[in-house]
């Protein structure tokens, strides 16, 4: 999960609506907590009877929203106010009844009036049964939604509340904050139409079949970049050697495990891309030969012979076709800006991020980073200590900035 400062003092209001997946709204609502966001709760009647609302009170620190008429007020504009209020609007989950009334105008209870009063994009995460789902009702409801330039975040395929597997099993945490980071992006879509393809995360060069090679890279800075390729609209293509991390939705995820598979992963793909970013720590070298059995202690040291892997970067930017933006990191633990610039121009790069992991708070499998950027007509950017999904956020601003 990628923590990041933009939805810090956000105002952020999340409808819940009457399914079974209601309880799950408690880990979204506790995350929007601890990245700092101001939270506001409303419920429909069918919600209260899958959760109570003392659980959302209790969670988001503020009374939950439930009746269009309140007993205990004299207002009966609250659906409006809130809606004034609101920054962005999640509805998780999101009926096939909510949709429908938002889809069609329909305005008879709290939460509906408050999203047909809303002026600000809403993100509906739907859940239900797979019928439900597949009625091309529903799915033109969806359509319209979309049209009207709402996020949907999709639900997935697995076991259902019915006893059974389909699709419309509310959308993973992970994939319900990159939802809401796109919904909430200051610069949503400036990449539409565009192809961003992004490697991630470390190689394994195998010296037999149970002994690798590696590095200590967890994937996130790479990730990082595809949500936020993704927040900006952009078609995302995603090569990545071994993580442990959810790999994003709603892109084409390629996984591989040598630095070779990874640079012909790249070689099959780049053609389309727009940009290419290389946040990969691929390895350098590779065992000249792989063992097909285990090797054995003998008792005597071991000599082993490494030879080069290809650089892909390298390659990619010297068949680079016109227009291509090829951006790479420098991972430097001494003279860094020095060997950045170096690499900026060996491999005609377009930019060049450098970390150096043995700073605080910098480098690999850490929530934050602290780069700075450079650009190859001469731009320097030196930014502060922040969340890799922040940094990322910077790193397509620097360079849709300086390569306009
Ligand atoms: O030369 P160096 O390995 O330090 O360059 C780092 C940059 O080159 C990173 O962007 C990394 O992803 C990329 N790289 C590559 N293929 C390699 C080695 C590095 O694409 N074999």
């Amino acid at each position: 999960m990628f923590p990041t400062d933009l939805f810090r003092d956000r105002k952020i209001v999340v409808g819940v609506t009457g399914g079974i997946a209601a309880y799950k709204v408690c880990e979204f609502i506790r995350y929007l907590v601890t990245r700092g966001s101001q939270l506001r709760v409303m419920m429909t009647r069918s919600a209260t009877e899958f959760i109570t609302p003392l659980t959302l009170e209790t969670l988001s620190g503020h009374p939950v929203y439930r009746e269009l008429f309140p007993q205990d007020t004299f207002s009966a504009t609250q659906h409006v106010n809130l809606a004034d209020w609101a920054e962005t609007i999640a509805v998780v989950p999101a009926t096939a009844n909510i949709l429908g009334k938002f889809a069609g105008g329909i305005a008879d209870d709290f939460v509906s009036s408050t999203l047909l009063a809303a002026h600000c994009p809403i993100l509906f995460a739907p859940a239900m049964n797979h019928h439900m789902w597949e009625n091309p009702f529903v799915q033109q409801n969806l359509e319209r939604i979309r049209q009207a330039g709402h996020e949907i975040c999709p639900p997935e395929y697995g076991f259902l509340a019915e006893g059974y597997e389909g699709m419309g099993r509310l959308a993973r945490l992970e994939y319900l904050i990159q939802s809401l980071y796109r919904t909430m992006h200051p610069a949503r879509d400036s990449l539409q139409g565009k192809t961003v393809l992004i490697t991630a995360g470390p190689t394994r060069e195998p010296l037999d079949p149970v002994r690798y090679f590696s590095n200590f890279s967890s994937g996130k800075m790479g990730l990082a970049l595809a949500w936020e390729a993704f927040a900006r609209g952009a078609r995302v293509i995603l090569i990545h050697g071994p993580i442990q991390l959810t790999p994003p939705f709603g892109m084409e995820c390629v996984a591989v495990e040598t630095a070779r598979q990874m640079h012909q992963a790249v070689l099959d793909h780049y053609q389309d891309a727009d940009w290419v970013i290389s946040a990969a720590a691929v390895a350098d070298f590779r065992p000249k030969r792989t063992a097909e059995e285990k090797i054995k202690k003998s008792g005597t040291p071991m000599q082993l012979e490494l030879e080069a892997n290809p650089d892909i970067l390298a390659t990619v930017a010297k068949e680079r076709r016109a227009g291509q933006l090829i951006i790479g990191f420098a991972v430097e633990t001494h003279d860094g800006e020095k060997n950045a610039r170096r690499k900026l121009q060996e491999k005609s790069l377009d930019a060049i991020v450098l970390n150096n992991p043995l700073e605080k708070g910098a480098g690999f499998a850490v929530d934050t980073n602290r780069v700075t950027l450079l650009h190859r007509n001469g731009t320097r950017v030196e930014l502060d200590i922040m969340y890799k999904l922040d940094v990322a956020r910077k790193i397509f601003d620097f360079v849709l900035e300086q390569s306009p």
